[in-house]
């Protein structure tokens, strides 16, 4: 990851570029059209829905040399863990170490506040995902169904926090 890119965790709304943030998450998901059954929440999120989650939970932004936020990812309070989701990166620079600096961030400031694990889910059709999330020390603790469907269609992952070295 270049020197540039820092990791923030805004308090403000104000500071909060929603707009920016659906666009992100619409274009980081697109890769998944097709793929994952049912569609990812991704592609129905609004502003609207980011505010309030912005109310209720953590989110941390990668933003580049000039401010402009390339990377996202939300967490959620779940008692003695804590669980992430939306990860995503700007599609013109994936790969470049932004979403491995935003789980870090995450899970660092999670083990800070003293929760025991980082919980998240996978799609079972997204197998690259679930390496990066193994290579990122977490692994798989269980499967879940969405409604309506008589198959696993997510995997349960999880990170023990205690250990933060190798992140
Ligand atoms: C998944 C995502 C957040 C990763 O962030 P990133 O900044 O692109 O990836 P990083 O630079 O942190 O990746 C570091 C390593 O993981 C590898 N990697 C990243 N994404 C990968 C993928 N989808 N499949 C396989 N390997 C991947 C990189 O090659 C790199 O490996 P290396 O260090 O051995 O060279 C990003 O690709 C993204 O936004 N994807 C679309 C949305 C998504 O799938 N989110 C997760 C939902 S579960």
């Amino acid at each position: 990851m270049t020197s540039s890119i820092q990791i923030i965790c805004p308090s403000n709304p104000q500071e909060v570029p929603f707009q920016h943030l659906t666009e992100m998450l619409l274009a980081a998901f697109a890769a998944q059209d097709g793929i994952v059954n049912p569609p990812s929440s991704a592609k129905s999120v609004t502003v609207s829905e980011l505010q309030w989650r912005f109310a209720r939970d953590r989110l941390f932004l990668a933003t580049d040399e000039v401010g402009t936020v390339v990377g996202q990812v939300w967490v959620e309070d779940t008692g003695r863990d804590a669980y992430l989701y939306k990860l995503s990166v700007d599609t013109a620079i994936q790969r470049g170490g932004i979403g491995r600096a935003l789980v870090t961030a995450a899970c660092e400031d999670a083990a800070v506040r003293g929760k025991e694990k980082m919980r998240l889910h996978v799609r079972v059709e997204l197998t690259d995902n679930v390496a990066y999330f193994k290579s990122r020390g977490f692994e798989i603790v269980g499967e879940g169904m969405h409604d309506g469907y008589d198959r696993a269609t997510f995997w349960k992952m999880a990170r023990d926090l205690d250990r933060m070295s190798g992140s």
